[in-house]
């Protein structure tokens, strides 16, 4: 399929399909376009768990632009048929470890995944724990449907702890592992998911994770403090050495000129205020 000029957006391909069928929920648009926008005409490499016709797989081909490769996974051996340049069709379960890892042997490492597949728990489960690893820092993991938390036919249910919410609730945990009080507790430190997760966004039917280096959080502080206490103690001793090199820095020439000439009109309120004080 001829590609059609990458500048236009996911919901005007949608409109206009002309290639395969594709079946989405309308709001996944403006979703996918937040998360996986930084990636066009940056040739990623995209996994997509669930062909179906392969109409999603042309539409993000033609989003991301040339030079993107999309794997696209499905347990229909019709799914061959569907190869053309910049997909790659791969026919095996998600949940089939031994698969996954040669798919992604072979394809990998990813930016994007996609899990568009069977919509159980068991099987968006699986594949999480098994493409993470092949996820690049900066890289995106998005699940959709996970609606089917919430459906009987899925067993899935309000506060139920065997959905894939239920398990987006662990990850959001391991998120905040380095804010545990005693992390002597065995297990209770940051694993592996709290040092490579970077951030998890929770739509209606959609949960994105981001892969990236998740260090320790550190707090910080700049600017002169306005009053004599923060937060209750002396403002001297709250200020750390990194901060009053923050503070001694603004006081340089070079940085006093620069800040003039940004913004003049604070420069003379500054000058005026403390001439007053010295009056
Ligand atoms: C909702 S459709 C995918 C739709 C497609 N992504 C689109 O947007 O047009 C789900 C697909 O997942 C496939 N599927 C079901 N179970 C699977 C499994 N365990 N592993 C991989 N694919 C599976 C089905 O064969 C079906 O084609």
């Amino acid at each position: 399929m001829r590609l059609r000029r990458p500048t236009l957006g996911l919901r005007w391909y949608f409109e206009h399909n002309d290639g395969h069928l594709m079946d989405k929920w309308d709001h996944y648009f403006d979703v996918y376009e937040r998360h996986f926008g930084p990636f066009r005409g940056r040739k990623p490499k995209m996994l997509e768990i669930g062909v179906s016709h392969g109409g999603s797989l042309q539409m993000f081909r033609h989003y991301l632009g040339r030079g993107t490769t999309i794997v696209g996974i499905d347990v229909h051996e019709r799914i061959v048929g569907l190869a053309e340049p910049g997909i790659v069709p791969e026919v095996g379960s998600q949940s089939d470890l031994d698969f996954l890892a040669d798919v992604c042997r072979r394809h990998g490492p990813f930016d994007i995944i996609l899990d568009d597949g069977s919509h159980w728990y068991r099987d968006q489960r699986a594949s999480l724990h098994a493409l993470w690893p092949h996820l690049v820092d900066g890289g995106v993991y998005l699940v959709e449907d996970v609606h089917t938390s919430y459906m009987a036919r899925y067993e899935g249910g309000l506060g139920r702890d065997d959905t894939f919410i239920g398990e987006t609730q662990r990850r959001v945990d391991d998120l905040h592992r380095y804010w545990l009080d005693d992390e002597g507790v065995e297990g209770e430190g940051p694993n592996d998911w709290t040092t490579s997760m970077t951030g998890i966004h929770v739509y209606d039917s959609i949960v994105v994770f981001d892969k990236g280096v998740h260090s320790a959080p550190v707090r910080r502080m700049t600017g002169r403090p306005a009053f004599e206490t923060i937060y209750g103690f002396p403002a001297d001793d709250m200020i750390t050495d990194d901060h009053r090199a923050q503070l001694a820095a603004l006081n340089t020439p070079p940085a006093r000129v620069r800040r003039a000439l940004r913004d003049p009109r604070a420069a003379w309120q500054r000058l005026a205020a403390r001439l007053r004080s010295s009056e």
